[in-house]
């Protein structure tokens, strides 16, 4: 399958990308084709509704790997309970068109135990975007960001978390199995 993962931090050594840096090593440890297209390094531009932005090459590339996608992965930093502006601006140049019937798999990364909030906002916008919301999410909170620090290999990632996390990824590849089975049939 095609897996598309969306970074959406603005900081150079988020944990929310490496998070999303080793949700793409799994997957292609399971034989996935994935693309992870990083907003800190890859910024869009603002969403206007009189600028469609046309020929902006960051710009076409993160429609097109959408649209491309089976399964989709969305990661946050959880900012005042909820999702980052950059990761809101990106998700506003994109439709159902480049969601629908596809599994989302939200991740968020927050200062707090848990980034709830974040989370369930996510899955509030991909439910309008007629994506279906794997049932799992990942939040890492508080000390369980240490794994992912950017110095972290992925070998020591915490034991805990690292089963977590997979477990996680299992499911959300499980259902976009499914999905994607069901609607080429
Ligand atoms: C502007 C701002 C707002 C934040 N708001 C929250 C919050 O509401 N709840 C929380 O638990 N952490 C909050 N934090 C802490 C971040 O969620 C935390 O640093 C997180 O690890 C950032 O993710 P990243 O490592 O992927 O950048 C905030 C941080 C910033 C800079």
């Amino acid at each position: 399958m095609n897996i598309t993962i969306i970074a959406g931090s603005n900081h150079s050594a988020a944990t929310s990308t490496r998070l999303s840096e080793y949700i793409k090593h799994l997957a292609v440890q399971e034989g996935h084709n994935v693309t992870l297209i990083d907003l800190y390094r890859t910024p869009l531009p603002f969403y206007s509704p009189e600028d469609t932005h046309g020929g902006h090459q960051a710009l076409e590339g993160f429609k097109h790997a959408l649209l491309e996608a089976d399964g989709i992965v969305l990661a946050t930093p959880e900012y005042h309970s909820g999702i980052s502006g950059v990761l809101k601006n990106a998700l506003d140049h994109v439709g159902q068109d480049h969601f629908n019937n596809k599994a989302v798999l939200s991740v968020s990364s927050a200062g707090g135990a848990v980034a709830v909030s974040s989370l369930t906002q996510l899955q509030t916008i991909v439910r309008n975007l007629h994506g279906i919301n794997c049932p799992e999410w990942i939040s890492i909170g508080g000390d369980q960001r240490k794994s992912f620090r950017v110095d972290v290999a992925f070998a020591d990632i915490h034991p805990d978390v690292d089963l977590r996390v997979r477990r996680v990824v299992r499911s959300f590849l499980g259902l976009a199995q499914q999905l994607t089975a069901s609607v080429t049939k």
